[in-house]
């Protein structure tokens, strides 16, 4: 089992429609190939991990690699693991900012994730993106 984490840029900043769009297609199609993982979104700034099987994991990403709606991906890790940070999640998602402060709600679901690597990417993004 792998897992990846990447952030890009998107275009445009999304709707919460296109935004949703995004996560009803991607929480079908991770359910289907067994990719659990987790998106947060601040501004234009897209942050997201994917794990699974390696083949599963490395056949979502190239297609989000392709996908015309962000660009400047940058892969921050990708690392054979024993354990999913986001087992409960085909794509768990949170809104990242209100009112210029990141959310209590994702503050509270980052201080939730066991790996401390991990738990240092999404945190050190949410301070920095948050808008
Ligand atoms: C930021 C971002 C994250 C995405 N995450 C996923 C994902 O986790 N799983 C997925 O299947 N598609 C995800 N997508 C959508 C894919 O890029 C792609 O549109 C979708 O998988 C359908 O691919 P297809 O049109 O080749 O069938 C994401 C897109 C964006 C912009």
């Amino acid at each position: 089992m792998i897992r990846l984490v990447y952030i890009s840029t998107a275009r445009t900043v999304l709707s919460t429609a296109a935004l949703g769009e995004i996560l009803r297609v991607s929480r079908a199609n991770n359910a289907a190939s067994d990719v659990t993982g987790f998106l947060v979104a601040g501004g234009r700034r897209f942050l997201q991990a994917l794990e699974g099987p390696s083949v599963a994991v490395d056949t979502t990403f190239d297609r989000i690699l392709r996908d015309p709606r962000h660009f400047a991906t940058v892969v921050l890790s990708r690392d054979t693991v024993g354990d999913r940070q986001f087992g409960q999640w085909s794509m768990g998602h949170q809104p990242s900012s209100a009112g210029g402060n990141v959310t209590s709600a994702l503050v509270n679901l980052i201080d939730q994730i066991p790996d401390a690597t991990v738990r240092a990417q999404f945190e050190q993004f949410a301070l920095q993106h948050a808008c």
